[in-house]
């Protein structure tokens, strides 16, 4: 049993299956992926990682080509599962409109038929690129895509949020199972939008049930809130053979991160963050300013679903990023966002892998 083994060899061999020198990955963050962040912690023997939703294909290739030419190439391609088309409600989404515009620009009714972008074009994108790695939020992908990322190699690494959902990820051929517990900064990636709110469910009981759910058909990567060595060696002695790290990786300089937002990060006790659709229509843990708490009180208007809630509030968020203004701003972040430090990223993933040993080894 993988889980049986003892959490330094169990890391250990995750590392060698990916040559990796170390068991940290890099979140694959929408907006937040910048190359330099993923060449630094790939050069520092780590897993880089590209959240490339919001990405065009060229934009997939360049950032591609960008890593490449200054690591290894050891990286990861993320990519959002669409939910089904959502039903629309003119009138409902007018109380929306309204209500984001007393935060931000005014919001015209055409501004919610923005669509996402080609998901099928993106697919096309990450296969012609054929990262060692790719990776999946929010569902499986397609039969063929698997199919045709199997032909080439191609590792896939399954974001879950429930043992229901590891057990499909890996029936679909998933070959490493990210456990996202709901202590994470960003989008949860529940399969089913409408359940992520009741499906909320920490690291500290999903890790050891995934892990004891998926056996030896896949090693399974904790994620969410893990902040420090402490974090990522319990981690591992729940059983996980590496940790994904991503509000830890914001503050650093190669993130490149409004400074509010960075700001925001460094003061955020665990109570200061909560889930929202607020920005996306999607639930997403953000630091609770001003905008969130008034969104997600009983009296303002339910957001829309996604992707509609993503479009009506984009002008507020372009306009909050170029204000510098975090109250209005999306501000992803998880619990214990506090513990992220400043250090260079090369240096803080080492610096984190050097204290979890310690902590992992008998003295
Ligand atoms: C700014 C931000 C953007 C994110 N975007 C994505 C994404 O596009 N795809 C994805 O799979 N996960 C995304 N996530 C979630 C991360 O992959 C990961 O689950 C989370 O960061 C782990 O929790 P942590 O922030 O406590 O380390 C995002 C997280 C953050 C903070």
């Amino acid at each position: 049993m993988i889980s049986s083994l003892p959490p330094l060899v169990r890391a250990r061999a995750f590392c060698d299956a990916f040559a990796l020198r170390l068991p940290i990955l890099m979140a694959p963050m929408a907006g937040a992926s910048p190359a330099s962040l993923a060449v630094a912690v790939a050069n520092a023997g780590g897993l880089g990682g590209c959240g490339a939703l919001l990405m065009k294909p060229e934009a997939i290739r360049a950032w591609a080509a960008d890593v490449r030419s200054q690591s290894n190439g050891s990286f990861q391609i993320n990519l959002w599962i669409p939910d089904p088309p959502p039903q629309r409600n003119p009138a409902h989404e007018a109380r929306v409109r309204e209500f984001l515009s007393q935060w931000g620009p005014v919001v015209s009714p055409e501004d919610g038929d923005k669509m996402p972008i080609d998901f099928r074009e993106q697919c096309e994108a990450m296969l012609d690129v054929g990262p060692a790695i790719v990776s999946s939020i929010m569902g499986v992908y397609p039969a063929d895509v698997i199919a045709r990322m199997k032909e080439k190699g191609i590792r896939w690494l399954a974001n879950v949020t429930t043992v229901a959902e590891a057990r499909e990820a890996v029936a679909a051929g998933a070959d490493v199972i990210v456990a996202q517990g709901m202590e994470a900064g960003g989008h949860r990636g529940s399969f089913d939008a409408e359940r992520s709110d009741t499906a909320l469910i920490g690291l500290f009981a999903l890790l050891p049930a995934v892990v004891d759910a998926i056996g030896d058909r896949a090693p399974v990567v904790a994620t969410g809130g893990i902040a420090d060595a402490r974090g990522i060696a319990a981690a591992l002695l729940l059983g996980a053979s590496a940790v994904q790290i991503g509000t830890g990786l914001l503050r650093t300089p190669e993130a490149k991160l409004a400074q509010a937002w960075a700001d925001a990060i460094a003061k955020a006790q665990p109570e200061d963050t909560a889930p929202t659709r607020a920005f996306s229509g999607r639930l997403g843990r953000s630091i609770a300013t001003a905008y969130v708490k008034a969104a997600n009180a009983p009296e303002a208007p339910k957001p829309a679903l996604s992707p509609v809630q993503r479009a009506l509030s984009q002008a507020m968020r372009d306009a909050a990023t170029k204000a510098g203004d975090i109250d209005r701003m999306q501000a992803w972040a998880r619990q214990a966002s506090r513990l992220a430090a400043t250090e260079p990223a090369a240096d803080l993933v080492r610096r984190l892998w050097s204290e979890a040993q310690a902590l992992l080894t008998p003295s």
